[in-house]
Protein backbone atom coordinates (compact mmCIF):
# COMPACT_ATOMS: atom_id res chain seq x y z
CA UNK A 1 0.00 0.00 0.00
CA UNK A 2 1.07 3.41 -1.04
CA UNK A 3 1.52 5.70 2.30
CA UNK A 4 2.31 9.05 -0.16
CA UNK A 5 -1.24 10.32 0.79
CA UNK A 6 -0.29 11.31 4.56
CA UNK A 7 2.31 13.40 3.61
CA UNK A 8 0.16 15.86 1.08
CA UNK A 9 -0.32 19.37 2.51
CA UNK A 10 -3.07 20.77 3.33
CA UNK A 11 -3.97 24.17 3.28
CA UNK A 12 -6.37 25.94 5.67
CA UNK A 13 -8.84 28.30 5.38
CA UNK A 14 -7.05 30.87 6.47
CA UNK A 15 -4.39 30.04 3.59
CA UNK A 16 -1.50 28.86 5.16
CA UNK A 17 0.10 25.78 4.44
CA UNK A 18 0.78 22.47 6.60
CA UNK A 19 3.00 19.84 5.41
CA UNK A 20 1.12 16.76 5.88
CA UNK A 21 -2.03 15.50 7.46
CA UNK A 22 -0.87 14.88 10.45
CA UNK A 23 -1.03 16.24 13.87
CA UNK A 24 0.47 15.34 17.08
CA UNK A 25 -2.74 15.31 19.29
CA UNK A 26 -2.62 17.81 22.23
CA UNK A 27 -1.23 15.72 25.34
CA UNK A 28 -0.51 16.85 29.20
CA UNK A 29 2.69 15.77 29.72
CA UNK A 30 2.14 16.43 32.99
CA UNK A 31 6.10 18.09 33.62
CA UNK A 32 5.34 21.77 33.51
CA UNK A 33 7.28 23.20 36.85
CA UNK A 34 4.03 25.04 38.72
CA UNK A 35 2.82 25.62 35.19
CA UNK A 36 6.17 26.57 33.63
CA UNK A 37 7.83 24.86 30.61
CA UNK A 38 11.03 23.20 31.63
CA UNK A 39 13.83 21.70 29.80
CA UNK A 40 12.34 18.45 29.23
CA UNK A 41 8.71 19.35 27.92
CA UNK A 42 11.08 21.18 25.14
CA UNK A 43 12.78 17.95 23.80
CA UNK A 44 10.29 15.93 24.12
CA UNK A 45 7.60 17.92 22.23
CA UNK A 46 10.80 19.11 20.01
CA UNK A 47 11.36 14.88 19.56
CA UNK A 48 7.76 14.00 18.50
CA UNK A 49 6.84 17.01 16.78
CA UNK A 50 9.41 16.43 13.94
CA UNK A 51 7.31 15.01 10.49
CA UNK A 52 3.74 16.19 11.59
CA UNK A 53 2.22 19.45 10.05
CA UNK A 54 0.78 20.51 12.98
CA UNK A 55 1.83 19.83 16.60
CA UNK A 56 -1.02 20.54 19.95
CA UNK A 57 0.66 21.28 23.45
CA UNK A 58 -1.00 19.83 26.42
CA UNK A 59 -3.89 21.78 28.09
CA UNK A 60 -2.80 25.23 29.19
CA UNK A 61 -5.19 26.82 31.61
CA UNK A 62 -6.08 29.90 31.56
CA UNK A 63 -6.43 30.52 34.96
CA UNK A 64 -5.71 29.75 38.48
CA UNK A 65 -9.49 27.99 39.04
CA UNK A 66 -8.89 26.09 36.04
CA UNK A 67 -6.22 23.22 36.67
CA UNK A 68 -6.87 19.67 36.43
CA UNK A 69 -3.64 17.95 36.69
CA UNK A 70 0.03 18.35 38.48
CA UNK A 71 2.40 19.70 35.82
CA UNK A 72 0.02 21.35 33.73
CA UNK A 73 1.23 23.87 31.39
CA UNK A 74 -0.13 27.55 32.48
CA UNK A 75 -0.71 30.31 30.13
CA UNK A 76 -2.86 32.10 32.67
CA UNK A 77 0.48 34.69 33.81
CA UNK A 78 2.37 36.85 31.64
CA UNK A 79 5.57 35.55 33.50
CA UNK A 80 4.29 32.15 31.29
CA UNK A 81 4.96 34.18 28.37
CA UNK A 82 9.08 33.24 28.57
CA UNK A 83 8.58 29.58 28.84
CA UNK A 84 5.79 29.35 26.13
CA UNK A 85 8.04 31.22 23.85
CA UNK A 86 10.96 28.38 24.48
CA UNK A 87 7.88 26.05 23.23
CA UNK A 88 6.67 27.45 20.46
CA UNK A 89 10.28 27.75 19.09
CA UNK A 90 11.35 24.12 19.97
CA UNK A 91 7.76 22.50 18.10
CA UNK A 92 8.53 25.28 14.92
CA UNK A 93 12.36 24.09 14.85
CA UNK A 94 11.11 20.56 13.91
CA UNK A 95 8.84 22.04 11.02
CA UNK A 96 5.37 21.77 12.38
CA UNK A 97 3.31 24.60 13.12
CA UNK A 98 2.57 24.86 16.80
CA UNK A 99 -0.37 25.29 18.67
CA UNK A 100 -0.95 25.89 22.39
CA UNK A 101 -4.18 24.71 23.47
CA UNK A 102 -6.12 26.44 25.91
CA UNK A 103 -8.34 25.04 28.58
CA UNK A 104 -10.53 25.57 31.96
CA UNK A 105 -11.06 22.58 33.80
CA UNK A 106 -14.52 23.63 35.97
CA UNK A 107 -15.63 21.19 37.92
CA UNK A 108 -12.71 18.58 37.29
CA UNK A 109 -9.82 21.21 38.81
CA UNK A 110 -8.84 19.20 41.29
CA UNK A 111 -5.08 20.79 41.47
CA UNK A 112 -6.70 23.94 42.31
CA UNK A 113 -8.92 22.44 44.87
CA UNK A 114 -5.98 21.20 46.68
CA UNK A 115 -4.30 24.59 46.24
CA UNK A 116 -7.48 26.24 48.39
CA UNK A 117 -9.22 28.02 45.48
CA UNK A 118 -12.87 27.87 44.89
CA UNK A 119 -14.26 25.40 41.74
CA UNK A 120 -16.57 26.33 40.00
CA UNK A 121 -19.11 25.40 37.39
CA UNK A 122 -22.38 26.52 35.31
CA UNK A 123 -24.12 24.97 38.17
CA UNK A 124 -23.48 24.27 41.84
CA UNK A 125 -23.51 20.48 42.76
CA UNK A 126 -22.08 17.80 44.21
CA UNK A 127 -20.20 14.87 41.96
CA UNK A 128 -19.82 11.43 43.49
CA UNK A 129 -16.26 11.10 42.27
CA UNK A 130 -15.08 14.67 43.58
CA UNK A 131 -14.51 15.38 47.40
CA UNK A 132 -14.76 19.14 47.00
CA UNK A 133 -17.77 21.79 46.46
CA UNK A 134 -18.64 23.08 43.08
CA UNK A 135 -20.03 26.32 43.63
CA UNK A 136 -22.10 28.02 40.58
CA UNK A 137 -20.48 30.86 38.06
CA UNK A 138 -21.51 34.34 38.70
CA UNK A 139 -21.72 36.50 36.31
CA UNK A 140 -18.70 37.87 37.00
CA UNK A 141 -16.84 34.88 36.74
CA UNK A 142 -18.16 34.11 33.45
CA UNK A 143 -16.87 37.80 32.55
CA UNK A 144 -13.46 37.02 33.87
CA UNK A 145 -13.59 33.62 32.29
CA UNK A 146 -13.70 35.65 29.22
CA UNK A 147 -10.73 37.53 29.67
CA UNK A 148 -8.83 35.06 30.24
CA UNK A 149 -8.86 33.34 27.64
CA UNK A 150 -8.34 36.62 26.01
CA UNK A 151 -5.33 37.10 27.32
CA UNK A 152 -4.19 33.54 27.08
CA UNK A 153 -4.40 33.73 23.25
CA UNK A 154 -2.58 37.08 23.36
CA UNK A 155 -0.20 35.21 25.69
CA UNK A 156 0.04 32.56 22.69
CA UNK A 157 0.58 35.42 19.89
CA UNK A 158 3.28 37.27 22.26
CA UNK A 159 5.35 33.66 22.77
CA UNK A 160 5.36 33.25 19.04
CA UNK A 161 2.85 30.50 18.82
CA UNK A 162 1.30 29.99 15.01
CA UNK A 163 -2.21 29.57 16.68
CA UNK A 164 -4.46 28.47 19.15
CA UNK A 165 -7.04 25.11 19.97
CA UNK A 166 -9.64 25.34 22.06
CA UNK A 167 -10.19 22.84 24.69
CA UNK A 168 -13.90 22.66 24.63
CA UNK A 169 -14.06 18.84 25.07
CA UNK A 170 -13.42 15.76 27.58
CA UNK A 171 -15.77 17.53 30.08
CA UNK A 172 -13.44 20.87 29.98
CA UNK A 173 -15.85 24.04 31.63
CA UNK A 174 -17.06 24.68 28.26
CA UNK A 175 -18.31 21.08 27.93
CA UNK A 176 -19.57 21.61 31.06
CA UNK A 177 -21.88 24.23 29.74
CA UNK A 178 -23.07 22.47 26.99
CA UNK A 179 -24.09 19.84 29.18
CA UNK A 180 -27.87 18.97 30.45
CA UNK A 181 -25.90 17.06 33.04
CA UNK A 182 -24.04 19.58 34.47
CA UNK A 183 -25.88 23.17 33.33
CA UNK A 184 -29.07 23.42 35.56
CA UNK A 185 -29.34 27.42 35.17
CA UNK A 186 -32.06 29.32 34.73
CA UNK A 187 -30.88 32.29 33.00
CA UNK A 188 -29.04 32.94 29.44
CA UNK A 189 -26.14 30.69 30.33
CA UNK A 190 -28.46 27.36 30.25
CA UNK A 191 -31.85 26.25 29.91
CA UNK A 192 -32.65 25.90 25.69
CA UNK A 193 -29.92 23.98 23.58
CA UNK A 194 -29.26 28.07 22.07
CA UNK A 195 -28.67 28.98 25.75
CA UNK A 196 -26.33 26.00 26.90
CA UNK A 197 -23.99 26.44 23.75
CA UNK A 198 -23.99 30.22 24.45
CA UNK A 199 -20.71 30.23 26.88
CA UNK A 200 -19.12 27.71 24.25
CA UNK A 201 -19.32 29.59 21.18
CA UNK A 202 -18.89 33.17 23.45
CA UNK A 203 -15.45 32.21 24.19
CA UNK A 204 -14.43 31.10 20.92
CA UNK A 205 -16.02 35.03 19.26
CA UNK A 206 -13.98 36.48 21.86
CA UNK A 207 -11.04 34.56 21.17
CA UNK A 208 -11.45 35.12 17.35
CA UNK A 209 -11.67 38.94 18.10
CA UNK A 210 -8.10 38.98 20.41
CA UNK A 211 -6.29 36.96 17.13
CA UNK A 212 -7.78 39.23 14.53
CA UNK A 213 -6.31 42.55 17.12
CA UNK A 214 -3.64 41.39 17.96
CA UNK A 215 -2.52 39.21 15.41
CA UNK A 216 -2.64 38.28 11.52
CA UNK A 217 -5.14 36.24 9.44
CA UNK A 218 -1.94 33.30 9.49
CA UNK A 219 -2.44 32.50 12.83
CA UNK A 220 -4.58 29.72 13.23
CA UNK A 221 -7.65 28.23 15.50
CA UNK A 222 -8.92 25.32 16.48
CA UNK A 223 -11.67 24.19 17.94
CA UNK A 224 -11.62 20.60 19.59
CA UNK A 225 -14.94 18.51 20.76
CA UNK A 226 -16.88 15.77 22.15
CA UNK A 227 -19.30 14.55 20.06
CA UNK A 228 -21.34 13.22 22.94
CA UNK A 229 -21.56 12.99 26.61
CA UNK A 230 -23.23 10.23 28.32
CA UNK A 231 -23.03 8.88 31.58
CA UNK A 232 -24.85 5.82 31.59
CA UNK A 233 -28.57 6.95 32.52
CA UNK A 234 -27.45 10.41 32.10
CA UNK A 235 -27.24 12.58 28.90
CA UNK A 236 -24.97 15.28 28.70
CA UNK A 237 -25.59 15.83 24.66
CA UNK A 238 -25.78 13.82 21.71
CA UNK A 239 -24.33 14.50 18.57
CA UNK A 240 -27.36 16.22 17.53
CA UNK A 241 -26.75 19.23 19.59
CA UNK A 242 -23.14 19.05 18.81
CA UNK A 243 -23.45 18.97 14.92
CA UNK A 244 -25.47 21.97 15.40
CA UNK A 245 -23.26 23.84 18.09
CA UNK A 246 -20.30 23.09 15.34
CA UNK A 247 -22.29 25.15 12.90
CA UNK A 248 -22.52 28.20 14.48
CA UNK A 249 -18.35 27.49 15.35
CA UNK A 250 -17.99 27.15 11.89
CA UNK A 251 -19.87 30.79 10.95
CA UNK A 252 -17.69 32.01 13.79
CA UNK A 253 -14.74 31.15 11.71
CA UNK A 254 -12.61 28.45 12.96
CA UNK A 255 -9.83 27.02 10.72
CA UNK A 256 -9.95 23.58 11.98
CA UNK A 257 -12.17 20.96 13.98
CA UNK A 258 -10.36 18.30 16.28
CA UNK A 259 -13.37 15.83 16.97
CA UNK A 260 -12.18 13.74 20.80
CA UNK A 261 -13.25 10.50 20.04
CA UNK A 262 -11.40 9.39 23.79
CA UNK A 263 -11.89 11.58 26.67
CA UNK A 264 -14.86 9.58 28.72
CA UNK A 265 -15.80 7.78 24.99
CA UNK A 266 -14.45 4.97 23.67
CA UNK A 267 -15.55 5.30 20.33
CA UNK A 268 -13.37 4.73 16.96
CA UNK A 269 -12.92 5.89 13.01
CA UNK A 270 -16.53 3.44 12.45
CA UNK A 271 -18.50 4.47 15.62
CA UNK A 272 -21.49 5.80 14.91
CA UNK A 273 -23.91 7.22 17.20
CA UNK A 274 -27.04 5.62 18.29
CA UNK A 275 -29.75 6.16 15.73
CA UNK A 276 -27.44 7.40 13.00
CA UNK A 277 -26.51 5.31 9.63
CA UNK A 278 -23.70 7.51 9.19
CA UNK A 279 -20.24 6.98 11.35
CA UNK A 280 -18.93 10.48 13.40
CA UNK A 281 -16.63 11.09 10.82
CA UNK A 282 -19.17 11.33 7.88
CA UNK A 283 -21.26 13.38 10.13
CA UNK A 284 -18.37 16.34 11.09
CA UNK A 285 -17.15 16.20 6.98
CA UNK A 286 -20.71 16.93 6.04
CA UNK A 287 -20.49 20.21 8.03
CA UNK A 288 -16.49 21.14 7.66
CA UNK A 289 -16.41 19.73 4.00
CA UNK A 290 -15.14 23.44 2.64
CA UNK A 291 -15.31 24.84 5.58
CA UNK A 292 -12.53 23.87 7.77
CA UNK A 293 -9.92 20.96 8.40
CA UNK A 294 -11.26 18.37 9.85
CA UNK A 295 -8.97 15.97 12.32
CA UNK A 296 -10.29 12.68 13.96
CA UNK A 297 -8.06 9.83 15.09
CA UNK A 298 -7.81 7.37 18.14
CA UNK A 299 -6.31 4.24 18.11
CA UNK A 300 -3.87 5.21 15.10
CA UNK A 301 -1.16 3.16 15.53
CA UNK A 302 0.08 1.76 12.16
CA UNK A 303 0.04 3.49 8.66
CA UNK A 304 -2.90 1.71 7.50
CA UNK A 305 -4.94 3.19 10.35
CA UNK A 306 -4.02 6.65 9.11
CA UNK A 307 -4.67 5.82 5.31
CA UNK A 308 -8.15 4.74 6.44
CA UNK A 309 -8.81 8.21 8.61
CA UNK A 310 -8.11 10.08 5.94
CA UNK A 311 -9.97 8.46 3.10
CA UNK A 312 -12.72 10.09 5.36
CA UNK A 313 -11.20 13.19 7.07
CA UNK A 314 -8.48 16.30 6.10
CA UNK A 315 -6.29 15.09 8.76
CA UNK A 316 -5.49 12.91 11.43
CA UNK A 317 -4.26 13.07 15.12
CA UNK A 318 -1.57 11.21 16.44
CA UNK A 319 -1.29 10.78 20.57
CA UNK A 320 0.19 7.38 21.84
CA UNK A 321 1.40 6.07 18.53
CA UNK A 322 4.20 9.31 19.46
CA UNK A 323 4.59 8.58 22.82
CA UNK A 324 5.65 4.80 21.99
CA UNK A 325 8.19 5.89 19.15
CA UNK A 326 9.30 9.47 18.45
CA UNK A 327 9.72 8.09 14.87
CA UNK A 328 6.56 6.87 14.12
CA UNK A 329 5.94 9.08 11.47
CA UNK A 330 9.38 8.60 9.75
CA UNK A 331 9.89 5.56 9.47
CA UNK A 332 6.43 6.21 7.30
CA UNK A 333 8.11 8.58 5.25
CA UNK A 334 11.17 6.14 5.10
CA UNK A 335 8.93 3.02 4.35
CA UNK A 336 10.57 1.51 7.68
CA UNK A 337 6.76 0.65 8.80
CA UNK A 338 8.58 -2.96 10.13
CA UNK A 339 10.35 -0.78 12.90
CA UNK A 340 7.94 0.79 13.77
CA UNK A 341 7.20 0.43 18.23
CA UNK A 342 3.77 -0.65 18.84
CA UNK A 343 3.97 -1.95 22.35
CA UNK A 344 6.04 -1.14 24.39
CA UNK A 345 7.31 -3.18 28.11
CA UNK A 346 7.50 -1.10 31.54
CA UNK A 347 11.25 -1.28 30.93
CA UNK A 348 11.62 0.45 27.70
CA UNK A 349 8.78 2.77 28.83
CA UNK A 350 11.55 4.31 30.55
CA UNK A 351 14.14 4.72 27.63
CA UNK A 352 11.32 6.43 25.11
CA UNK A 353 12.62 10.42 25.70
CA UNK A 354 9.50 10.77 27.60
CA UNK A 355 9.35 13.28 30.25
CA UNK A 356 9.93 11.49 33.62
CA UNK A 357 6.78 12.72 35.20
CA UNK A 358 4.31 11.07 32.52
CA UNK A 359 6.63 8.07 32.92
CA UNK A 360 6.07 7.74 36.60
CA UNK A 361 2.47 8.65 35.79
CA UNK A 362 1.98 5.70 33.20
CA UNK A 363 3.61 3.25 35.60
CA UNK A 364 0.79 3.59 38.27
CA UNK A 365 -2.31 1.86 37.84
CA UNK A 366 -4.67 4.30 38.74
CA UNK A 367 -3.57 6.76 36.39
CA UNK A 368 -3.37 6.70 32.40
CA UNK A 369 -2.92 3.18 32.35
CA UNK A 370 -7.04 2.85 33.26
CA UNK A 371 -7.98 5.91 31.22
CA UNK A 372 -5.92 6.11 28.04
CA UNK A 373 -3.01 2.88 28.40
CA UNK A 374 0.07 2.45 26.56
CA UNK A 375 -0.35 -0.62 24.59
CA UNK A 376 1.95 -3.60 25.71
CA UNK A 377 2.14 -1.70 29.35
C1 LIG B 1 -0.96 11.14 28.22
C2 LIG B 1 -2.13 11.77 27.51
C3 LIG B 1 -2.47 13.09 27.79
C4 LIG B 1 -3.55 13.69 27.11
N1 LIG B 1 -3.81 15.03 27.32
C5 LIG B 1 -4.72 15.66 26.54
C6 LIG B 1 -4.84 17.09 26.57
O1 LIG B 1 -4.11 17.80 27.27
N2 LIG B 1 -5.81 17.65 25.79
C7 LIG B 1 -6.63 16.92 24.98
O2 LIG B 1 -7.48 17.48 24.29
N3 LIG B 1 -6.50 15.56 24.91
C8 LIG B 1 -5.56 14.94 25.64
N4 LIG B 1 -5.35 13.58 25.48
C9 LIG B 1 -6.16 12.82 24.49
C10 LIG B 1 -5.40 12.72 23.15
O3 LIG B 1 -5.35 13.98 22.52
C11 LIG B 1 -6.08 11.73 22.17
O4 LIG B 1 -7.38 12.18 21.88
C12 LIG B 1 -6.15 10.31 22.74
O5 LIG B 1 -4.91 9.90 23.27
C13 LIG B 1 -6.61 9.29 21.66
O6 LIG B 1 -5.73 9.27 20.58
P1 LIG B 1 -4.62 8.06 20.43
O7 LIG B 1 -5.41 6.79 20.38
O8 LIG B 1 -3.93 8.39 19.13
O9 LIG B 1 -3.73 8.13 21.62
C14 LIG B 1 -4.30 12.96 26.16
C15 LIG B 1 -3.95 11.63 25.91
C16 LIG B 1 -2.86 11.03 26.55
C17 LIG B 1 -2.48 9.63 26.19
Amino acid sequence: MSFDKIFDSLTLPNGVKLSNRLMMAPMCDDSANQGKVTAQQLSYMKSRATNVGIAVTGYAYVNDHGIQVEGQLSASQDSDIDGLSKLAKAIKSSGAKAILQLSHAGRESGISAKNGKMIYGPSKMVFPWLDYEVQEMSLKDIENLMEDFKLATRRAIKAGFDGVEIHNCNHDLLQQFFSEYSNHREDEWGGSLTKRMRLPLTVLRAVKDEISYFSDENFILGWRISPEEIHGENIGYLVGDMLEQTRHAIEIGIDYLNVSLSGGLNYDLDSKPQGYEKSFAELFKELTDDNCLLYIGAHVHQPEDIMKVINETDGVYIGRALLLDANFTKKIREDRTDEIIASISREQLTQLGLPDRLVKNYLQPDQYQKGIPLPGL
